[in-house]
């Protein structure tokens, strides 16, 4: 069984991801760490974004571990924990800009497959529904209204900054990046931000998560019953 969840950044898929797996005991795809990583990666190497073969072998090449307990995910990248680094706003700004490749999407593609294991996947990105699991048997397409994304990631990282984790967020800026990064994710050429055909579509602007969660749930006890009747 594999489930996909793609949409914009902020629209809540890394939540629900995290729910639904937990839900159902199935194992988890971040595909957009995969992104994060490589980004991170080719700073660390000093590899130009303008050399892609070389930023599609960094890709190739990350010698990454994910760690999921039922508590939390780490991401340990030759040996060192990274896990806040990569969910920095400058990595993710880097990370759109590698994801625009069509040779870092090849390299990380089997790499993504990998992921499937019994008794069933979560997939959390872009094009998960798409192009990495075309076949998937549940597929979601999670967006929200642009402003309650900037609004929730500033709510997050204005909790880092009471923790003393951060610098204090501008709204503004936060709002003109997510912009930024979704226009790169839905116009470029490779792989493209759009929702499958056959993906439901969810709209969370007003939506509690746990409403979402439901939702998506019913899809999947729908979807399992057929499976189990035979039908497809
Ligand atoms: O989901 P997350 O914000 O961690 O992803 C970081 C970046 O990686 C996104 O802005 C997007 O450009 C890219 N990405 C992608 N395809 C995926 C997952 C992420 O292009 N499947």
């Amino acid at each position: 069984m594999i489930i996909t969840v793609d949409g914009p950044s902020g629209s809540g898929k890394g939540t629900l991801c995290q729910l639904l797996a937990a839900k159902l005991g199935y194992h988890l795809l971040d595909s957009g760490a995969l992104y994060r990583l490589t980004a991170l990666a080719i700073t660390r190497a000093g590899v130009s974004l303008g050399d892609e073969s070389a930023v599609a072998a960094v890709a190739r090449e990350l010698a990454v571990v994910f760690n999921v307990s039922a508590q939390e995910q780490s991401v340990i990248l030759q040996g060192a924990d990274v896990s806040a680094e990569i969910r920095r706003e400058e990595v993710g700004m880097l990370a759109s800009q590698v994801a625009a490749m069509p040779l870092v999407r090849a390299a990380l593609l089997q790499r993504q497959r990998a992921f499937v294991e019994s008794p069933g996947l979560v997939a959390d990105g872009r094009d998960m529904g798409t192009v990495v699991f075309p076949e998937a048997e549940v597929k979601v397409f999670l967006t929200a209204s642009s402003e309650e994304r900037a609004k929730r990631r500033f709510l997050q990282l204005q909790e880092r900054q009471v923790q003393g984790k951060g610098e204090s967020p501008n709204m503004a800026v936060i709002l003109a990046d997510i912009e930024d990064r979704d226009a790169r994710d839905r116009s470029r050429a490779a792989s493209p931000l759009v929702p499958a055909t056959d993906a439901l579509q969810i709209d969370s602007s007003t939506m509690p998560i746990d409403a979402v969660l439901a939702e998506v749930l019913v899809q999947v006890s729908q979807r399992l019953a057929s499976l189990e009747s035979g039908l497809t």
